[in-house]
């Protein structure tokens, strides 16, 4: 299994906790099973989301899946049960409690016994997830759940600023083909389209918050966490320069006010149940 190009850091992500964690649970509070055996949650990162749903479903097999080894050694901290195996998504057979494996969310397939399947933030780094996630749907049983939440902010000013300063000539040359664009995700009514086709009924909505951070250049601490990682990989030394420069672009774009900065977030949820 192919770790991503550039590394994660679990206590950096974990920064901005509150604006980070409140879509999963806008996303799971719309996941109604009863009392499902075997869930997954795709692209887990640390572990600490996936450990509300061992919560929520006590007498579930909660299996966390991700590809990065930092987040799954992170996430491993919470697990409650040691024997996920090797093998990713095989949730199936497992006895109720909190389990992580590192995996590939492309090399994942649900089974029969798959009861609800969870991936937050996760899919937008998955090319061709749309085509990923028609796949799985035929193989989900009747009354088995889907969740799904990504940005739909990658035509924001954070994204935008990012990709027009990497694509600047300055950037070009170490930064070609390192930043998803805005098709990186669907857009509500595909997805919509896309769960109704597979057989479920389909929940599906978008979500702009209104952000406030705090603190000297909270976008650019923001986006340290997540979508600025693979241009700092890729930079390694020179991404200090990048970032100076990048930031007086944030700070134009988001300028501080008299409350903090506000940094709006556009996020897109779909939810199903399978007919
Ligand atoms: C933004 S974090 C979201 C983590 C968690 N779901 C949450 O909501 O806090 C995205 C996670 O997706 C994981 N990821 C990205 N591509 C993946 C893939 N192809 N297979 C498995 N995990 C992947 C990353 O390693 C990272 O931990």
């Amino acid at each position: 299994m192919e770790e991503q190009a550039f590394l994660w850091e679990p206590a950096k992500y974990v920064e901005f906790g509150d604006f980070r964690n409140r879509p999963f649970f806008d996303l799971t509070s719309r996941i109604t099973a009863a009392s499902p055996r075997s869930v997954v949650d795709l692209g887990c990162g640390p572990g600490n989301l996936t450990a509300t749903l061992s919560e929520r479903w006590p007498g579930a097999s909660v299996l966390g899946i991700d590809s990065s080894a930092a987040m799954v050694a992170e996430a491993d901290r919470l697990s409650t049960t040691r024997d996920a195996g090797p093998a990713a998504g095989a949730a199936a057979n497992q006895p109720p409690g909190l389990a992580f494996v590192q995996g590939d969310i492309t090399s994942w397939a649900p089974d029969e016994a798959t009861d609800v399947v969870v991936s937050n933030a996760a899919l937008q780094w998955v090319p061709g997830h749309l085509d990923i996630m028609a796949a799985w749907l035929p193989a989900l049983r009747p009354g088995a759940w889907l969740g799904v939440q990504v940005p739909g902010n990658f035509g924001a000013p954070s994204h935008v600023l990012m990709r027009e300063l990497a694509a600047s000539a300055r950037w070009r040359k170490q930064l070609d083909g390192v930043l998803r664009h805005d098709d990186a995700v669907g857009e509500p009514a595909e997805y919509h389209e896309l769960l109704m086709r597979g057989g479920l009924r389909a929940d599906v909505w978008e979500t702009t918050y209104n952000q406030l951070l705090q603190g000297e250049n909270p976008v650019l601490e923001w986006v340290r966490g997540t979508g600025l990682r693979p241009v700092l990989a890729a930079l390694g030394t020179d991404s200090a320069e990048f970032e100076r420069e990048y930031s007086a672009l944030l700070a134009e774009a988001y300028p501080r006010g008299g409350f903090g900065t506000l940094f709006p977030f556009r996020r897109i949820f779909m939810v199903g149940e399978k007919q």
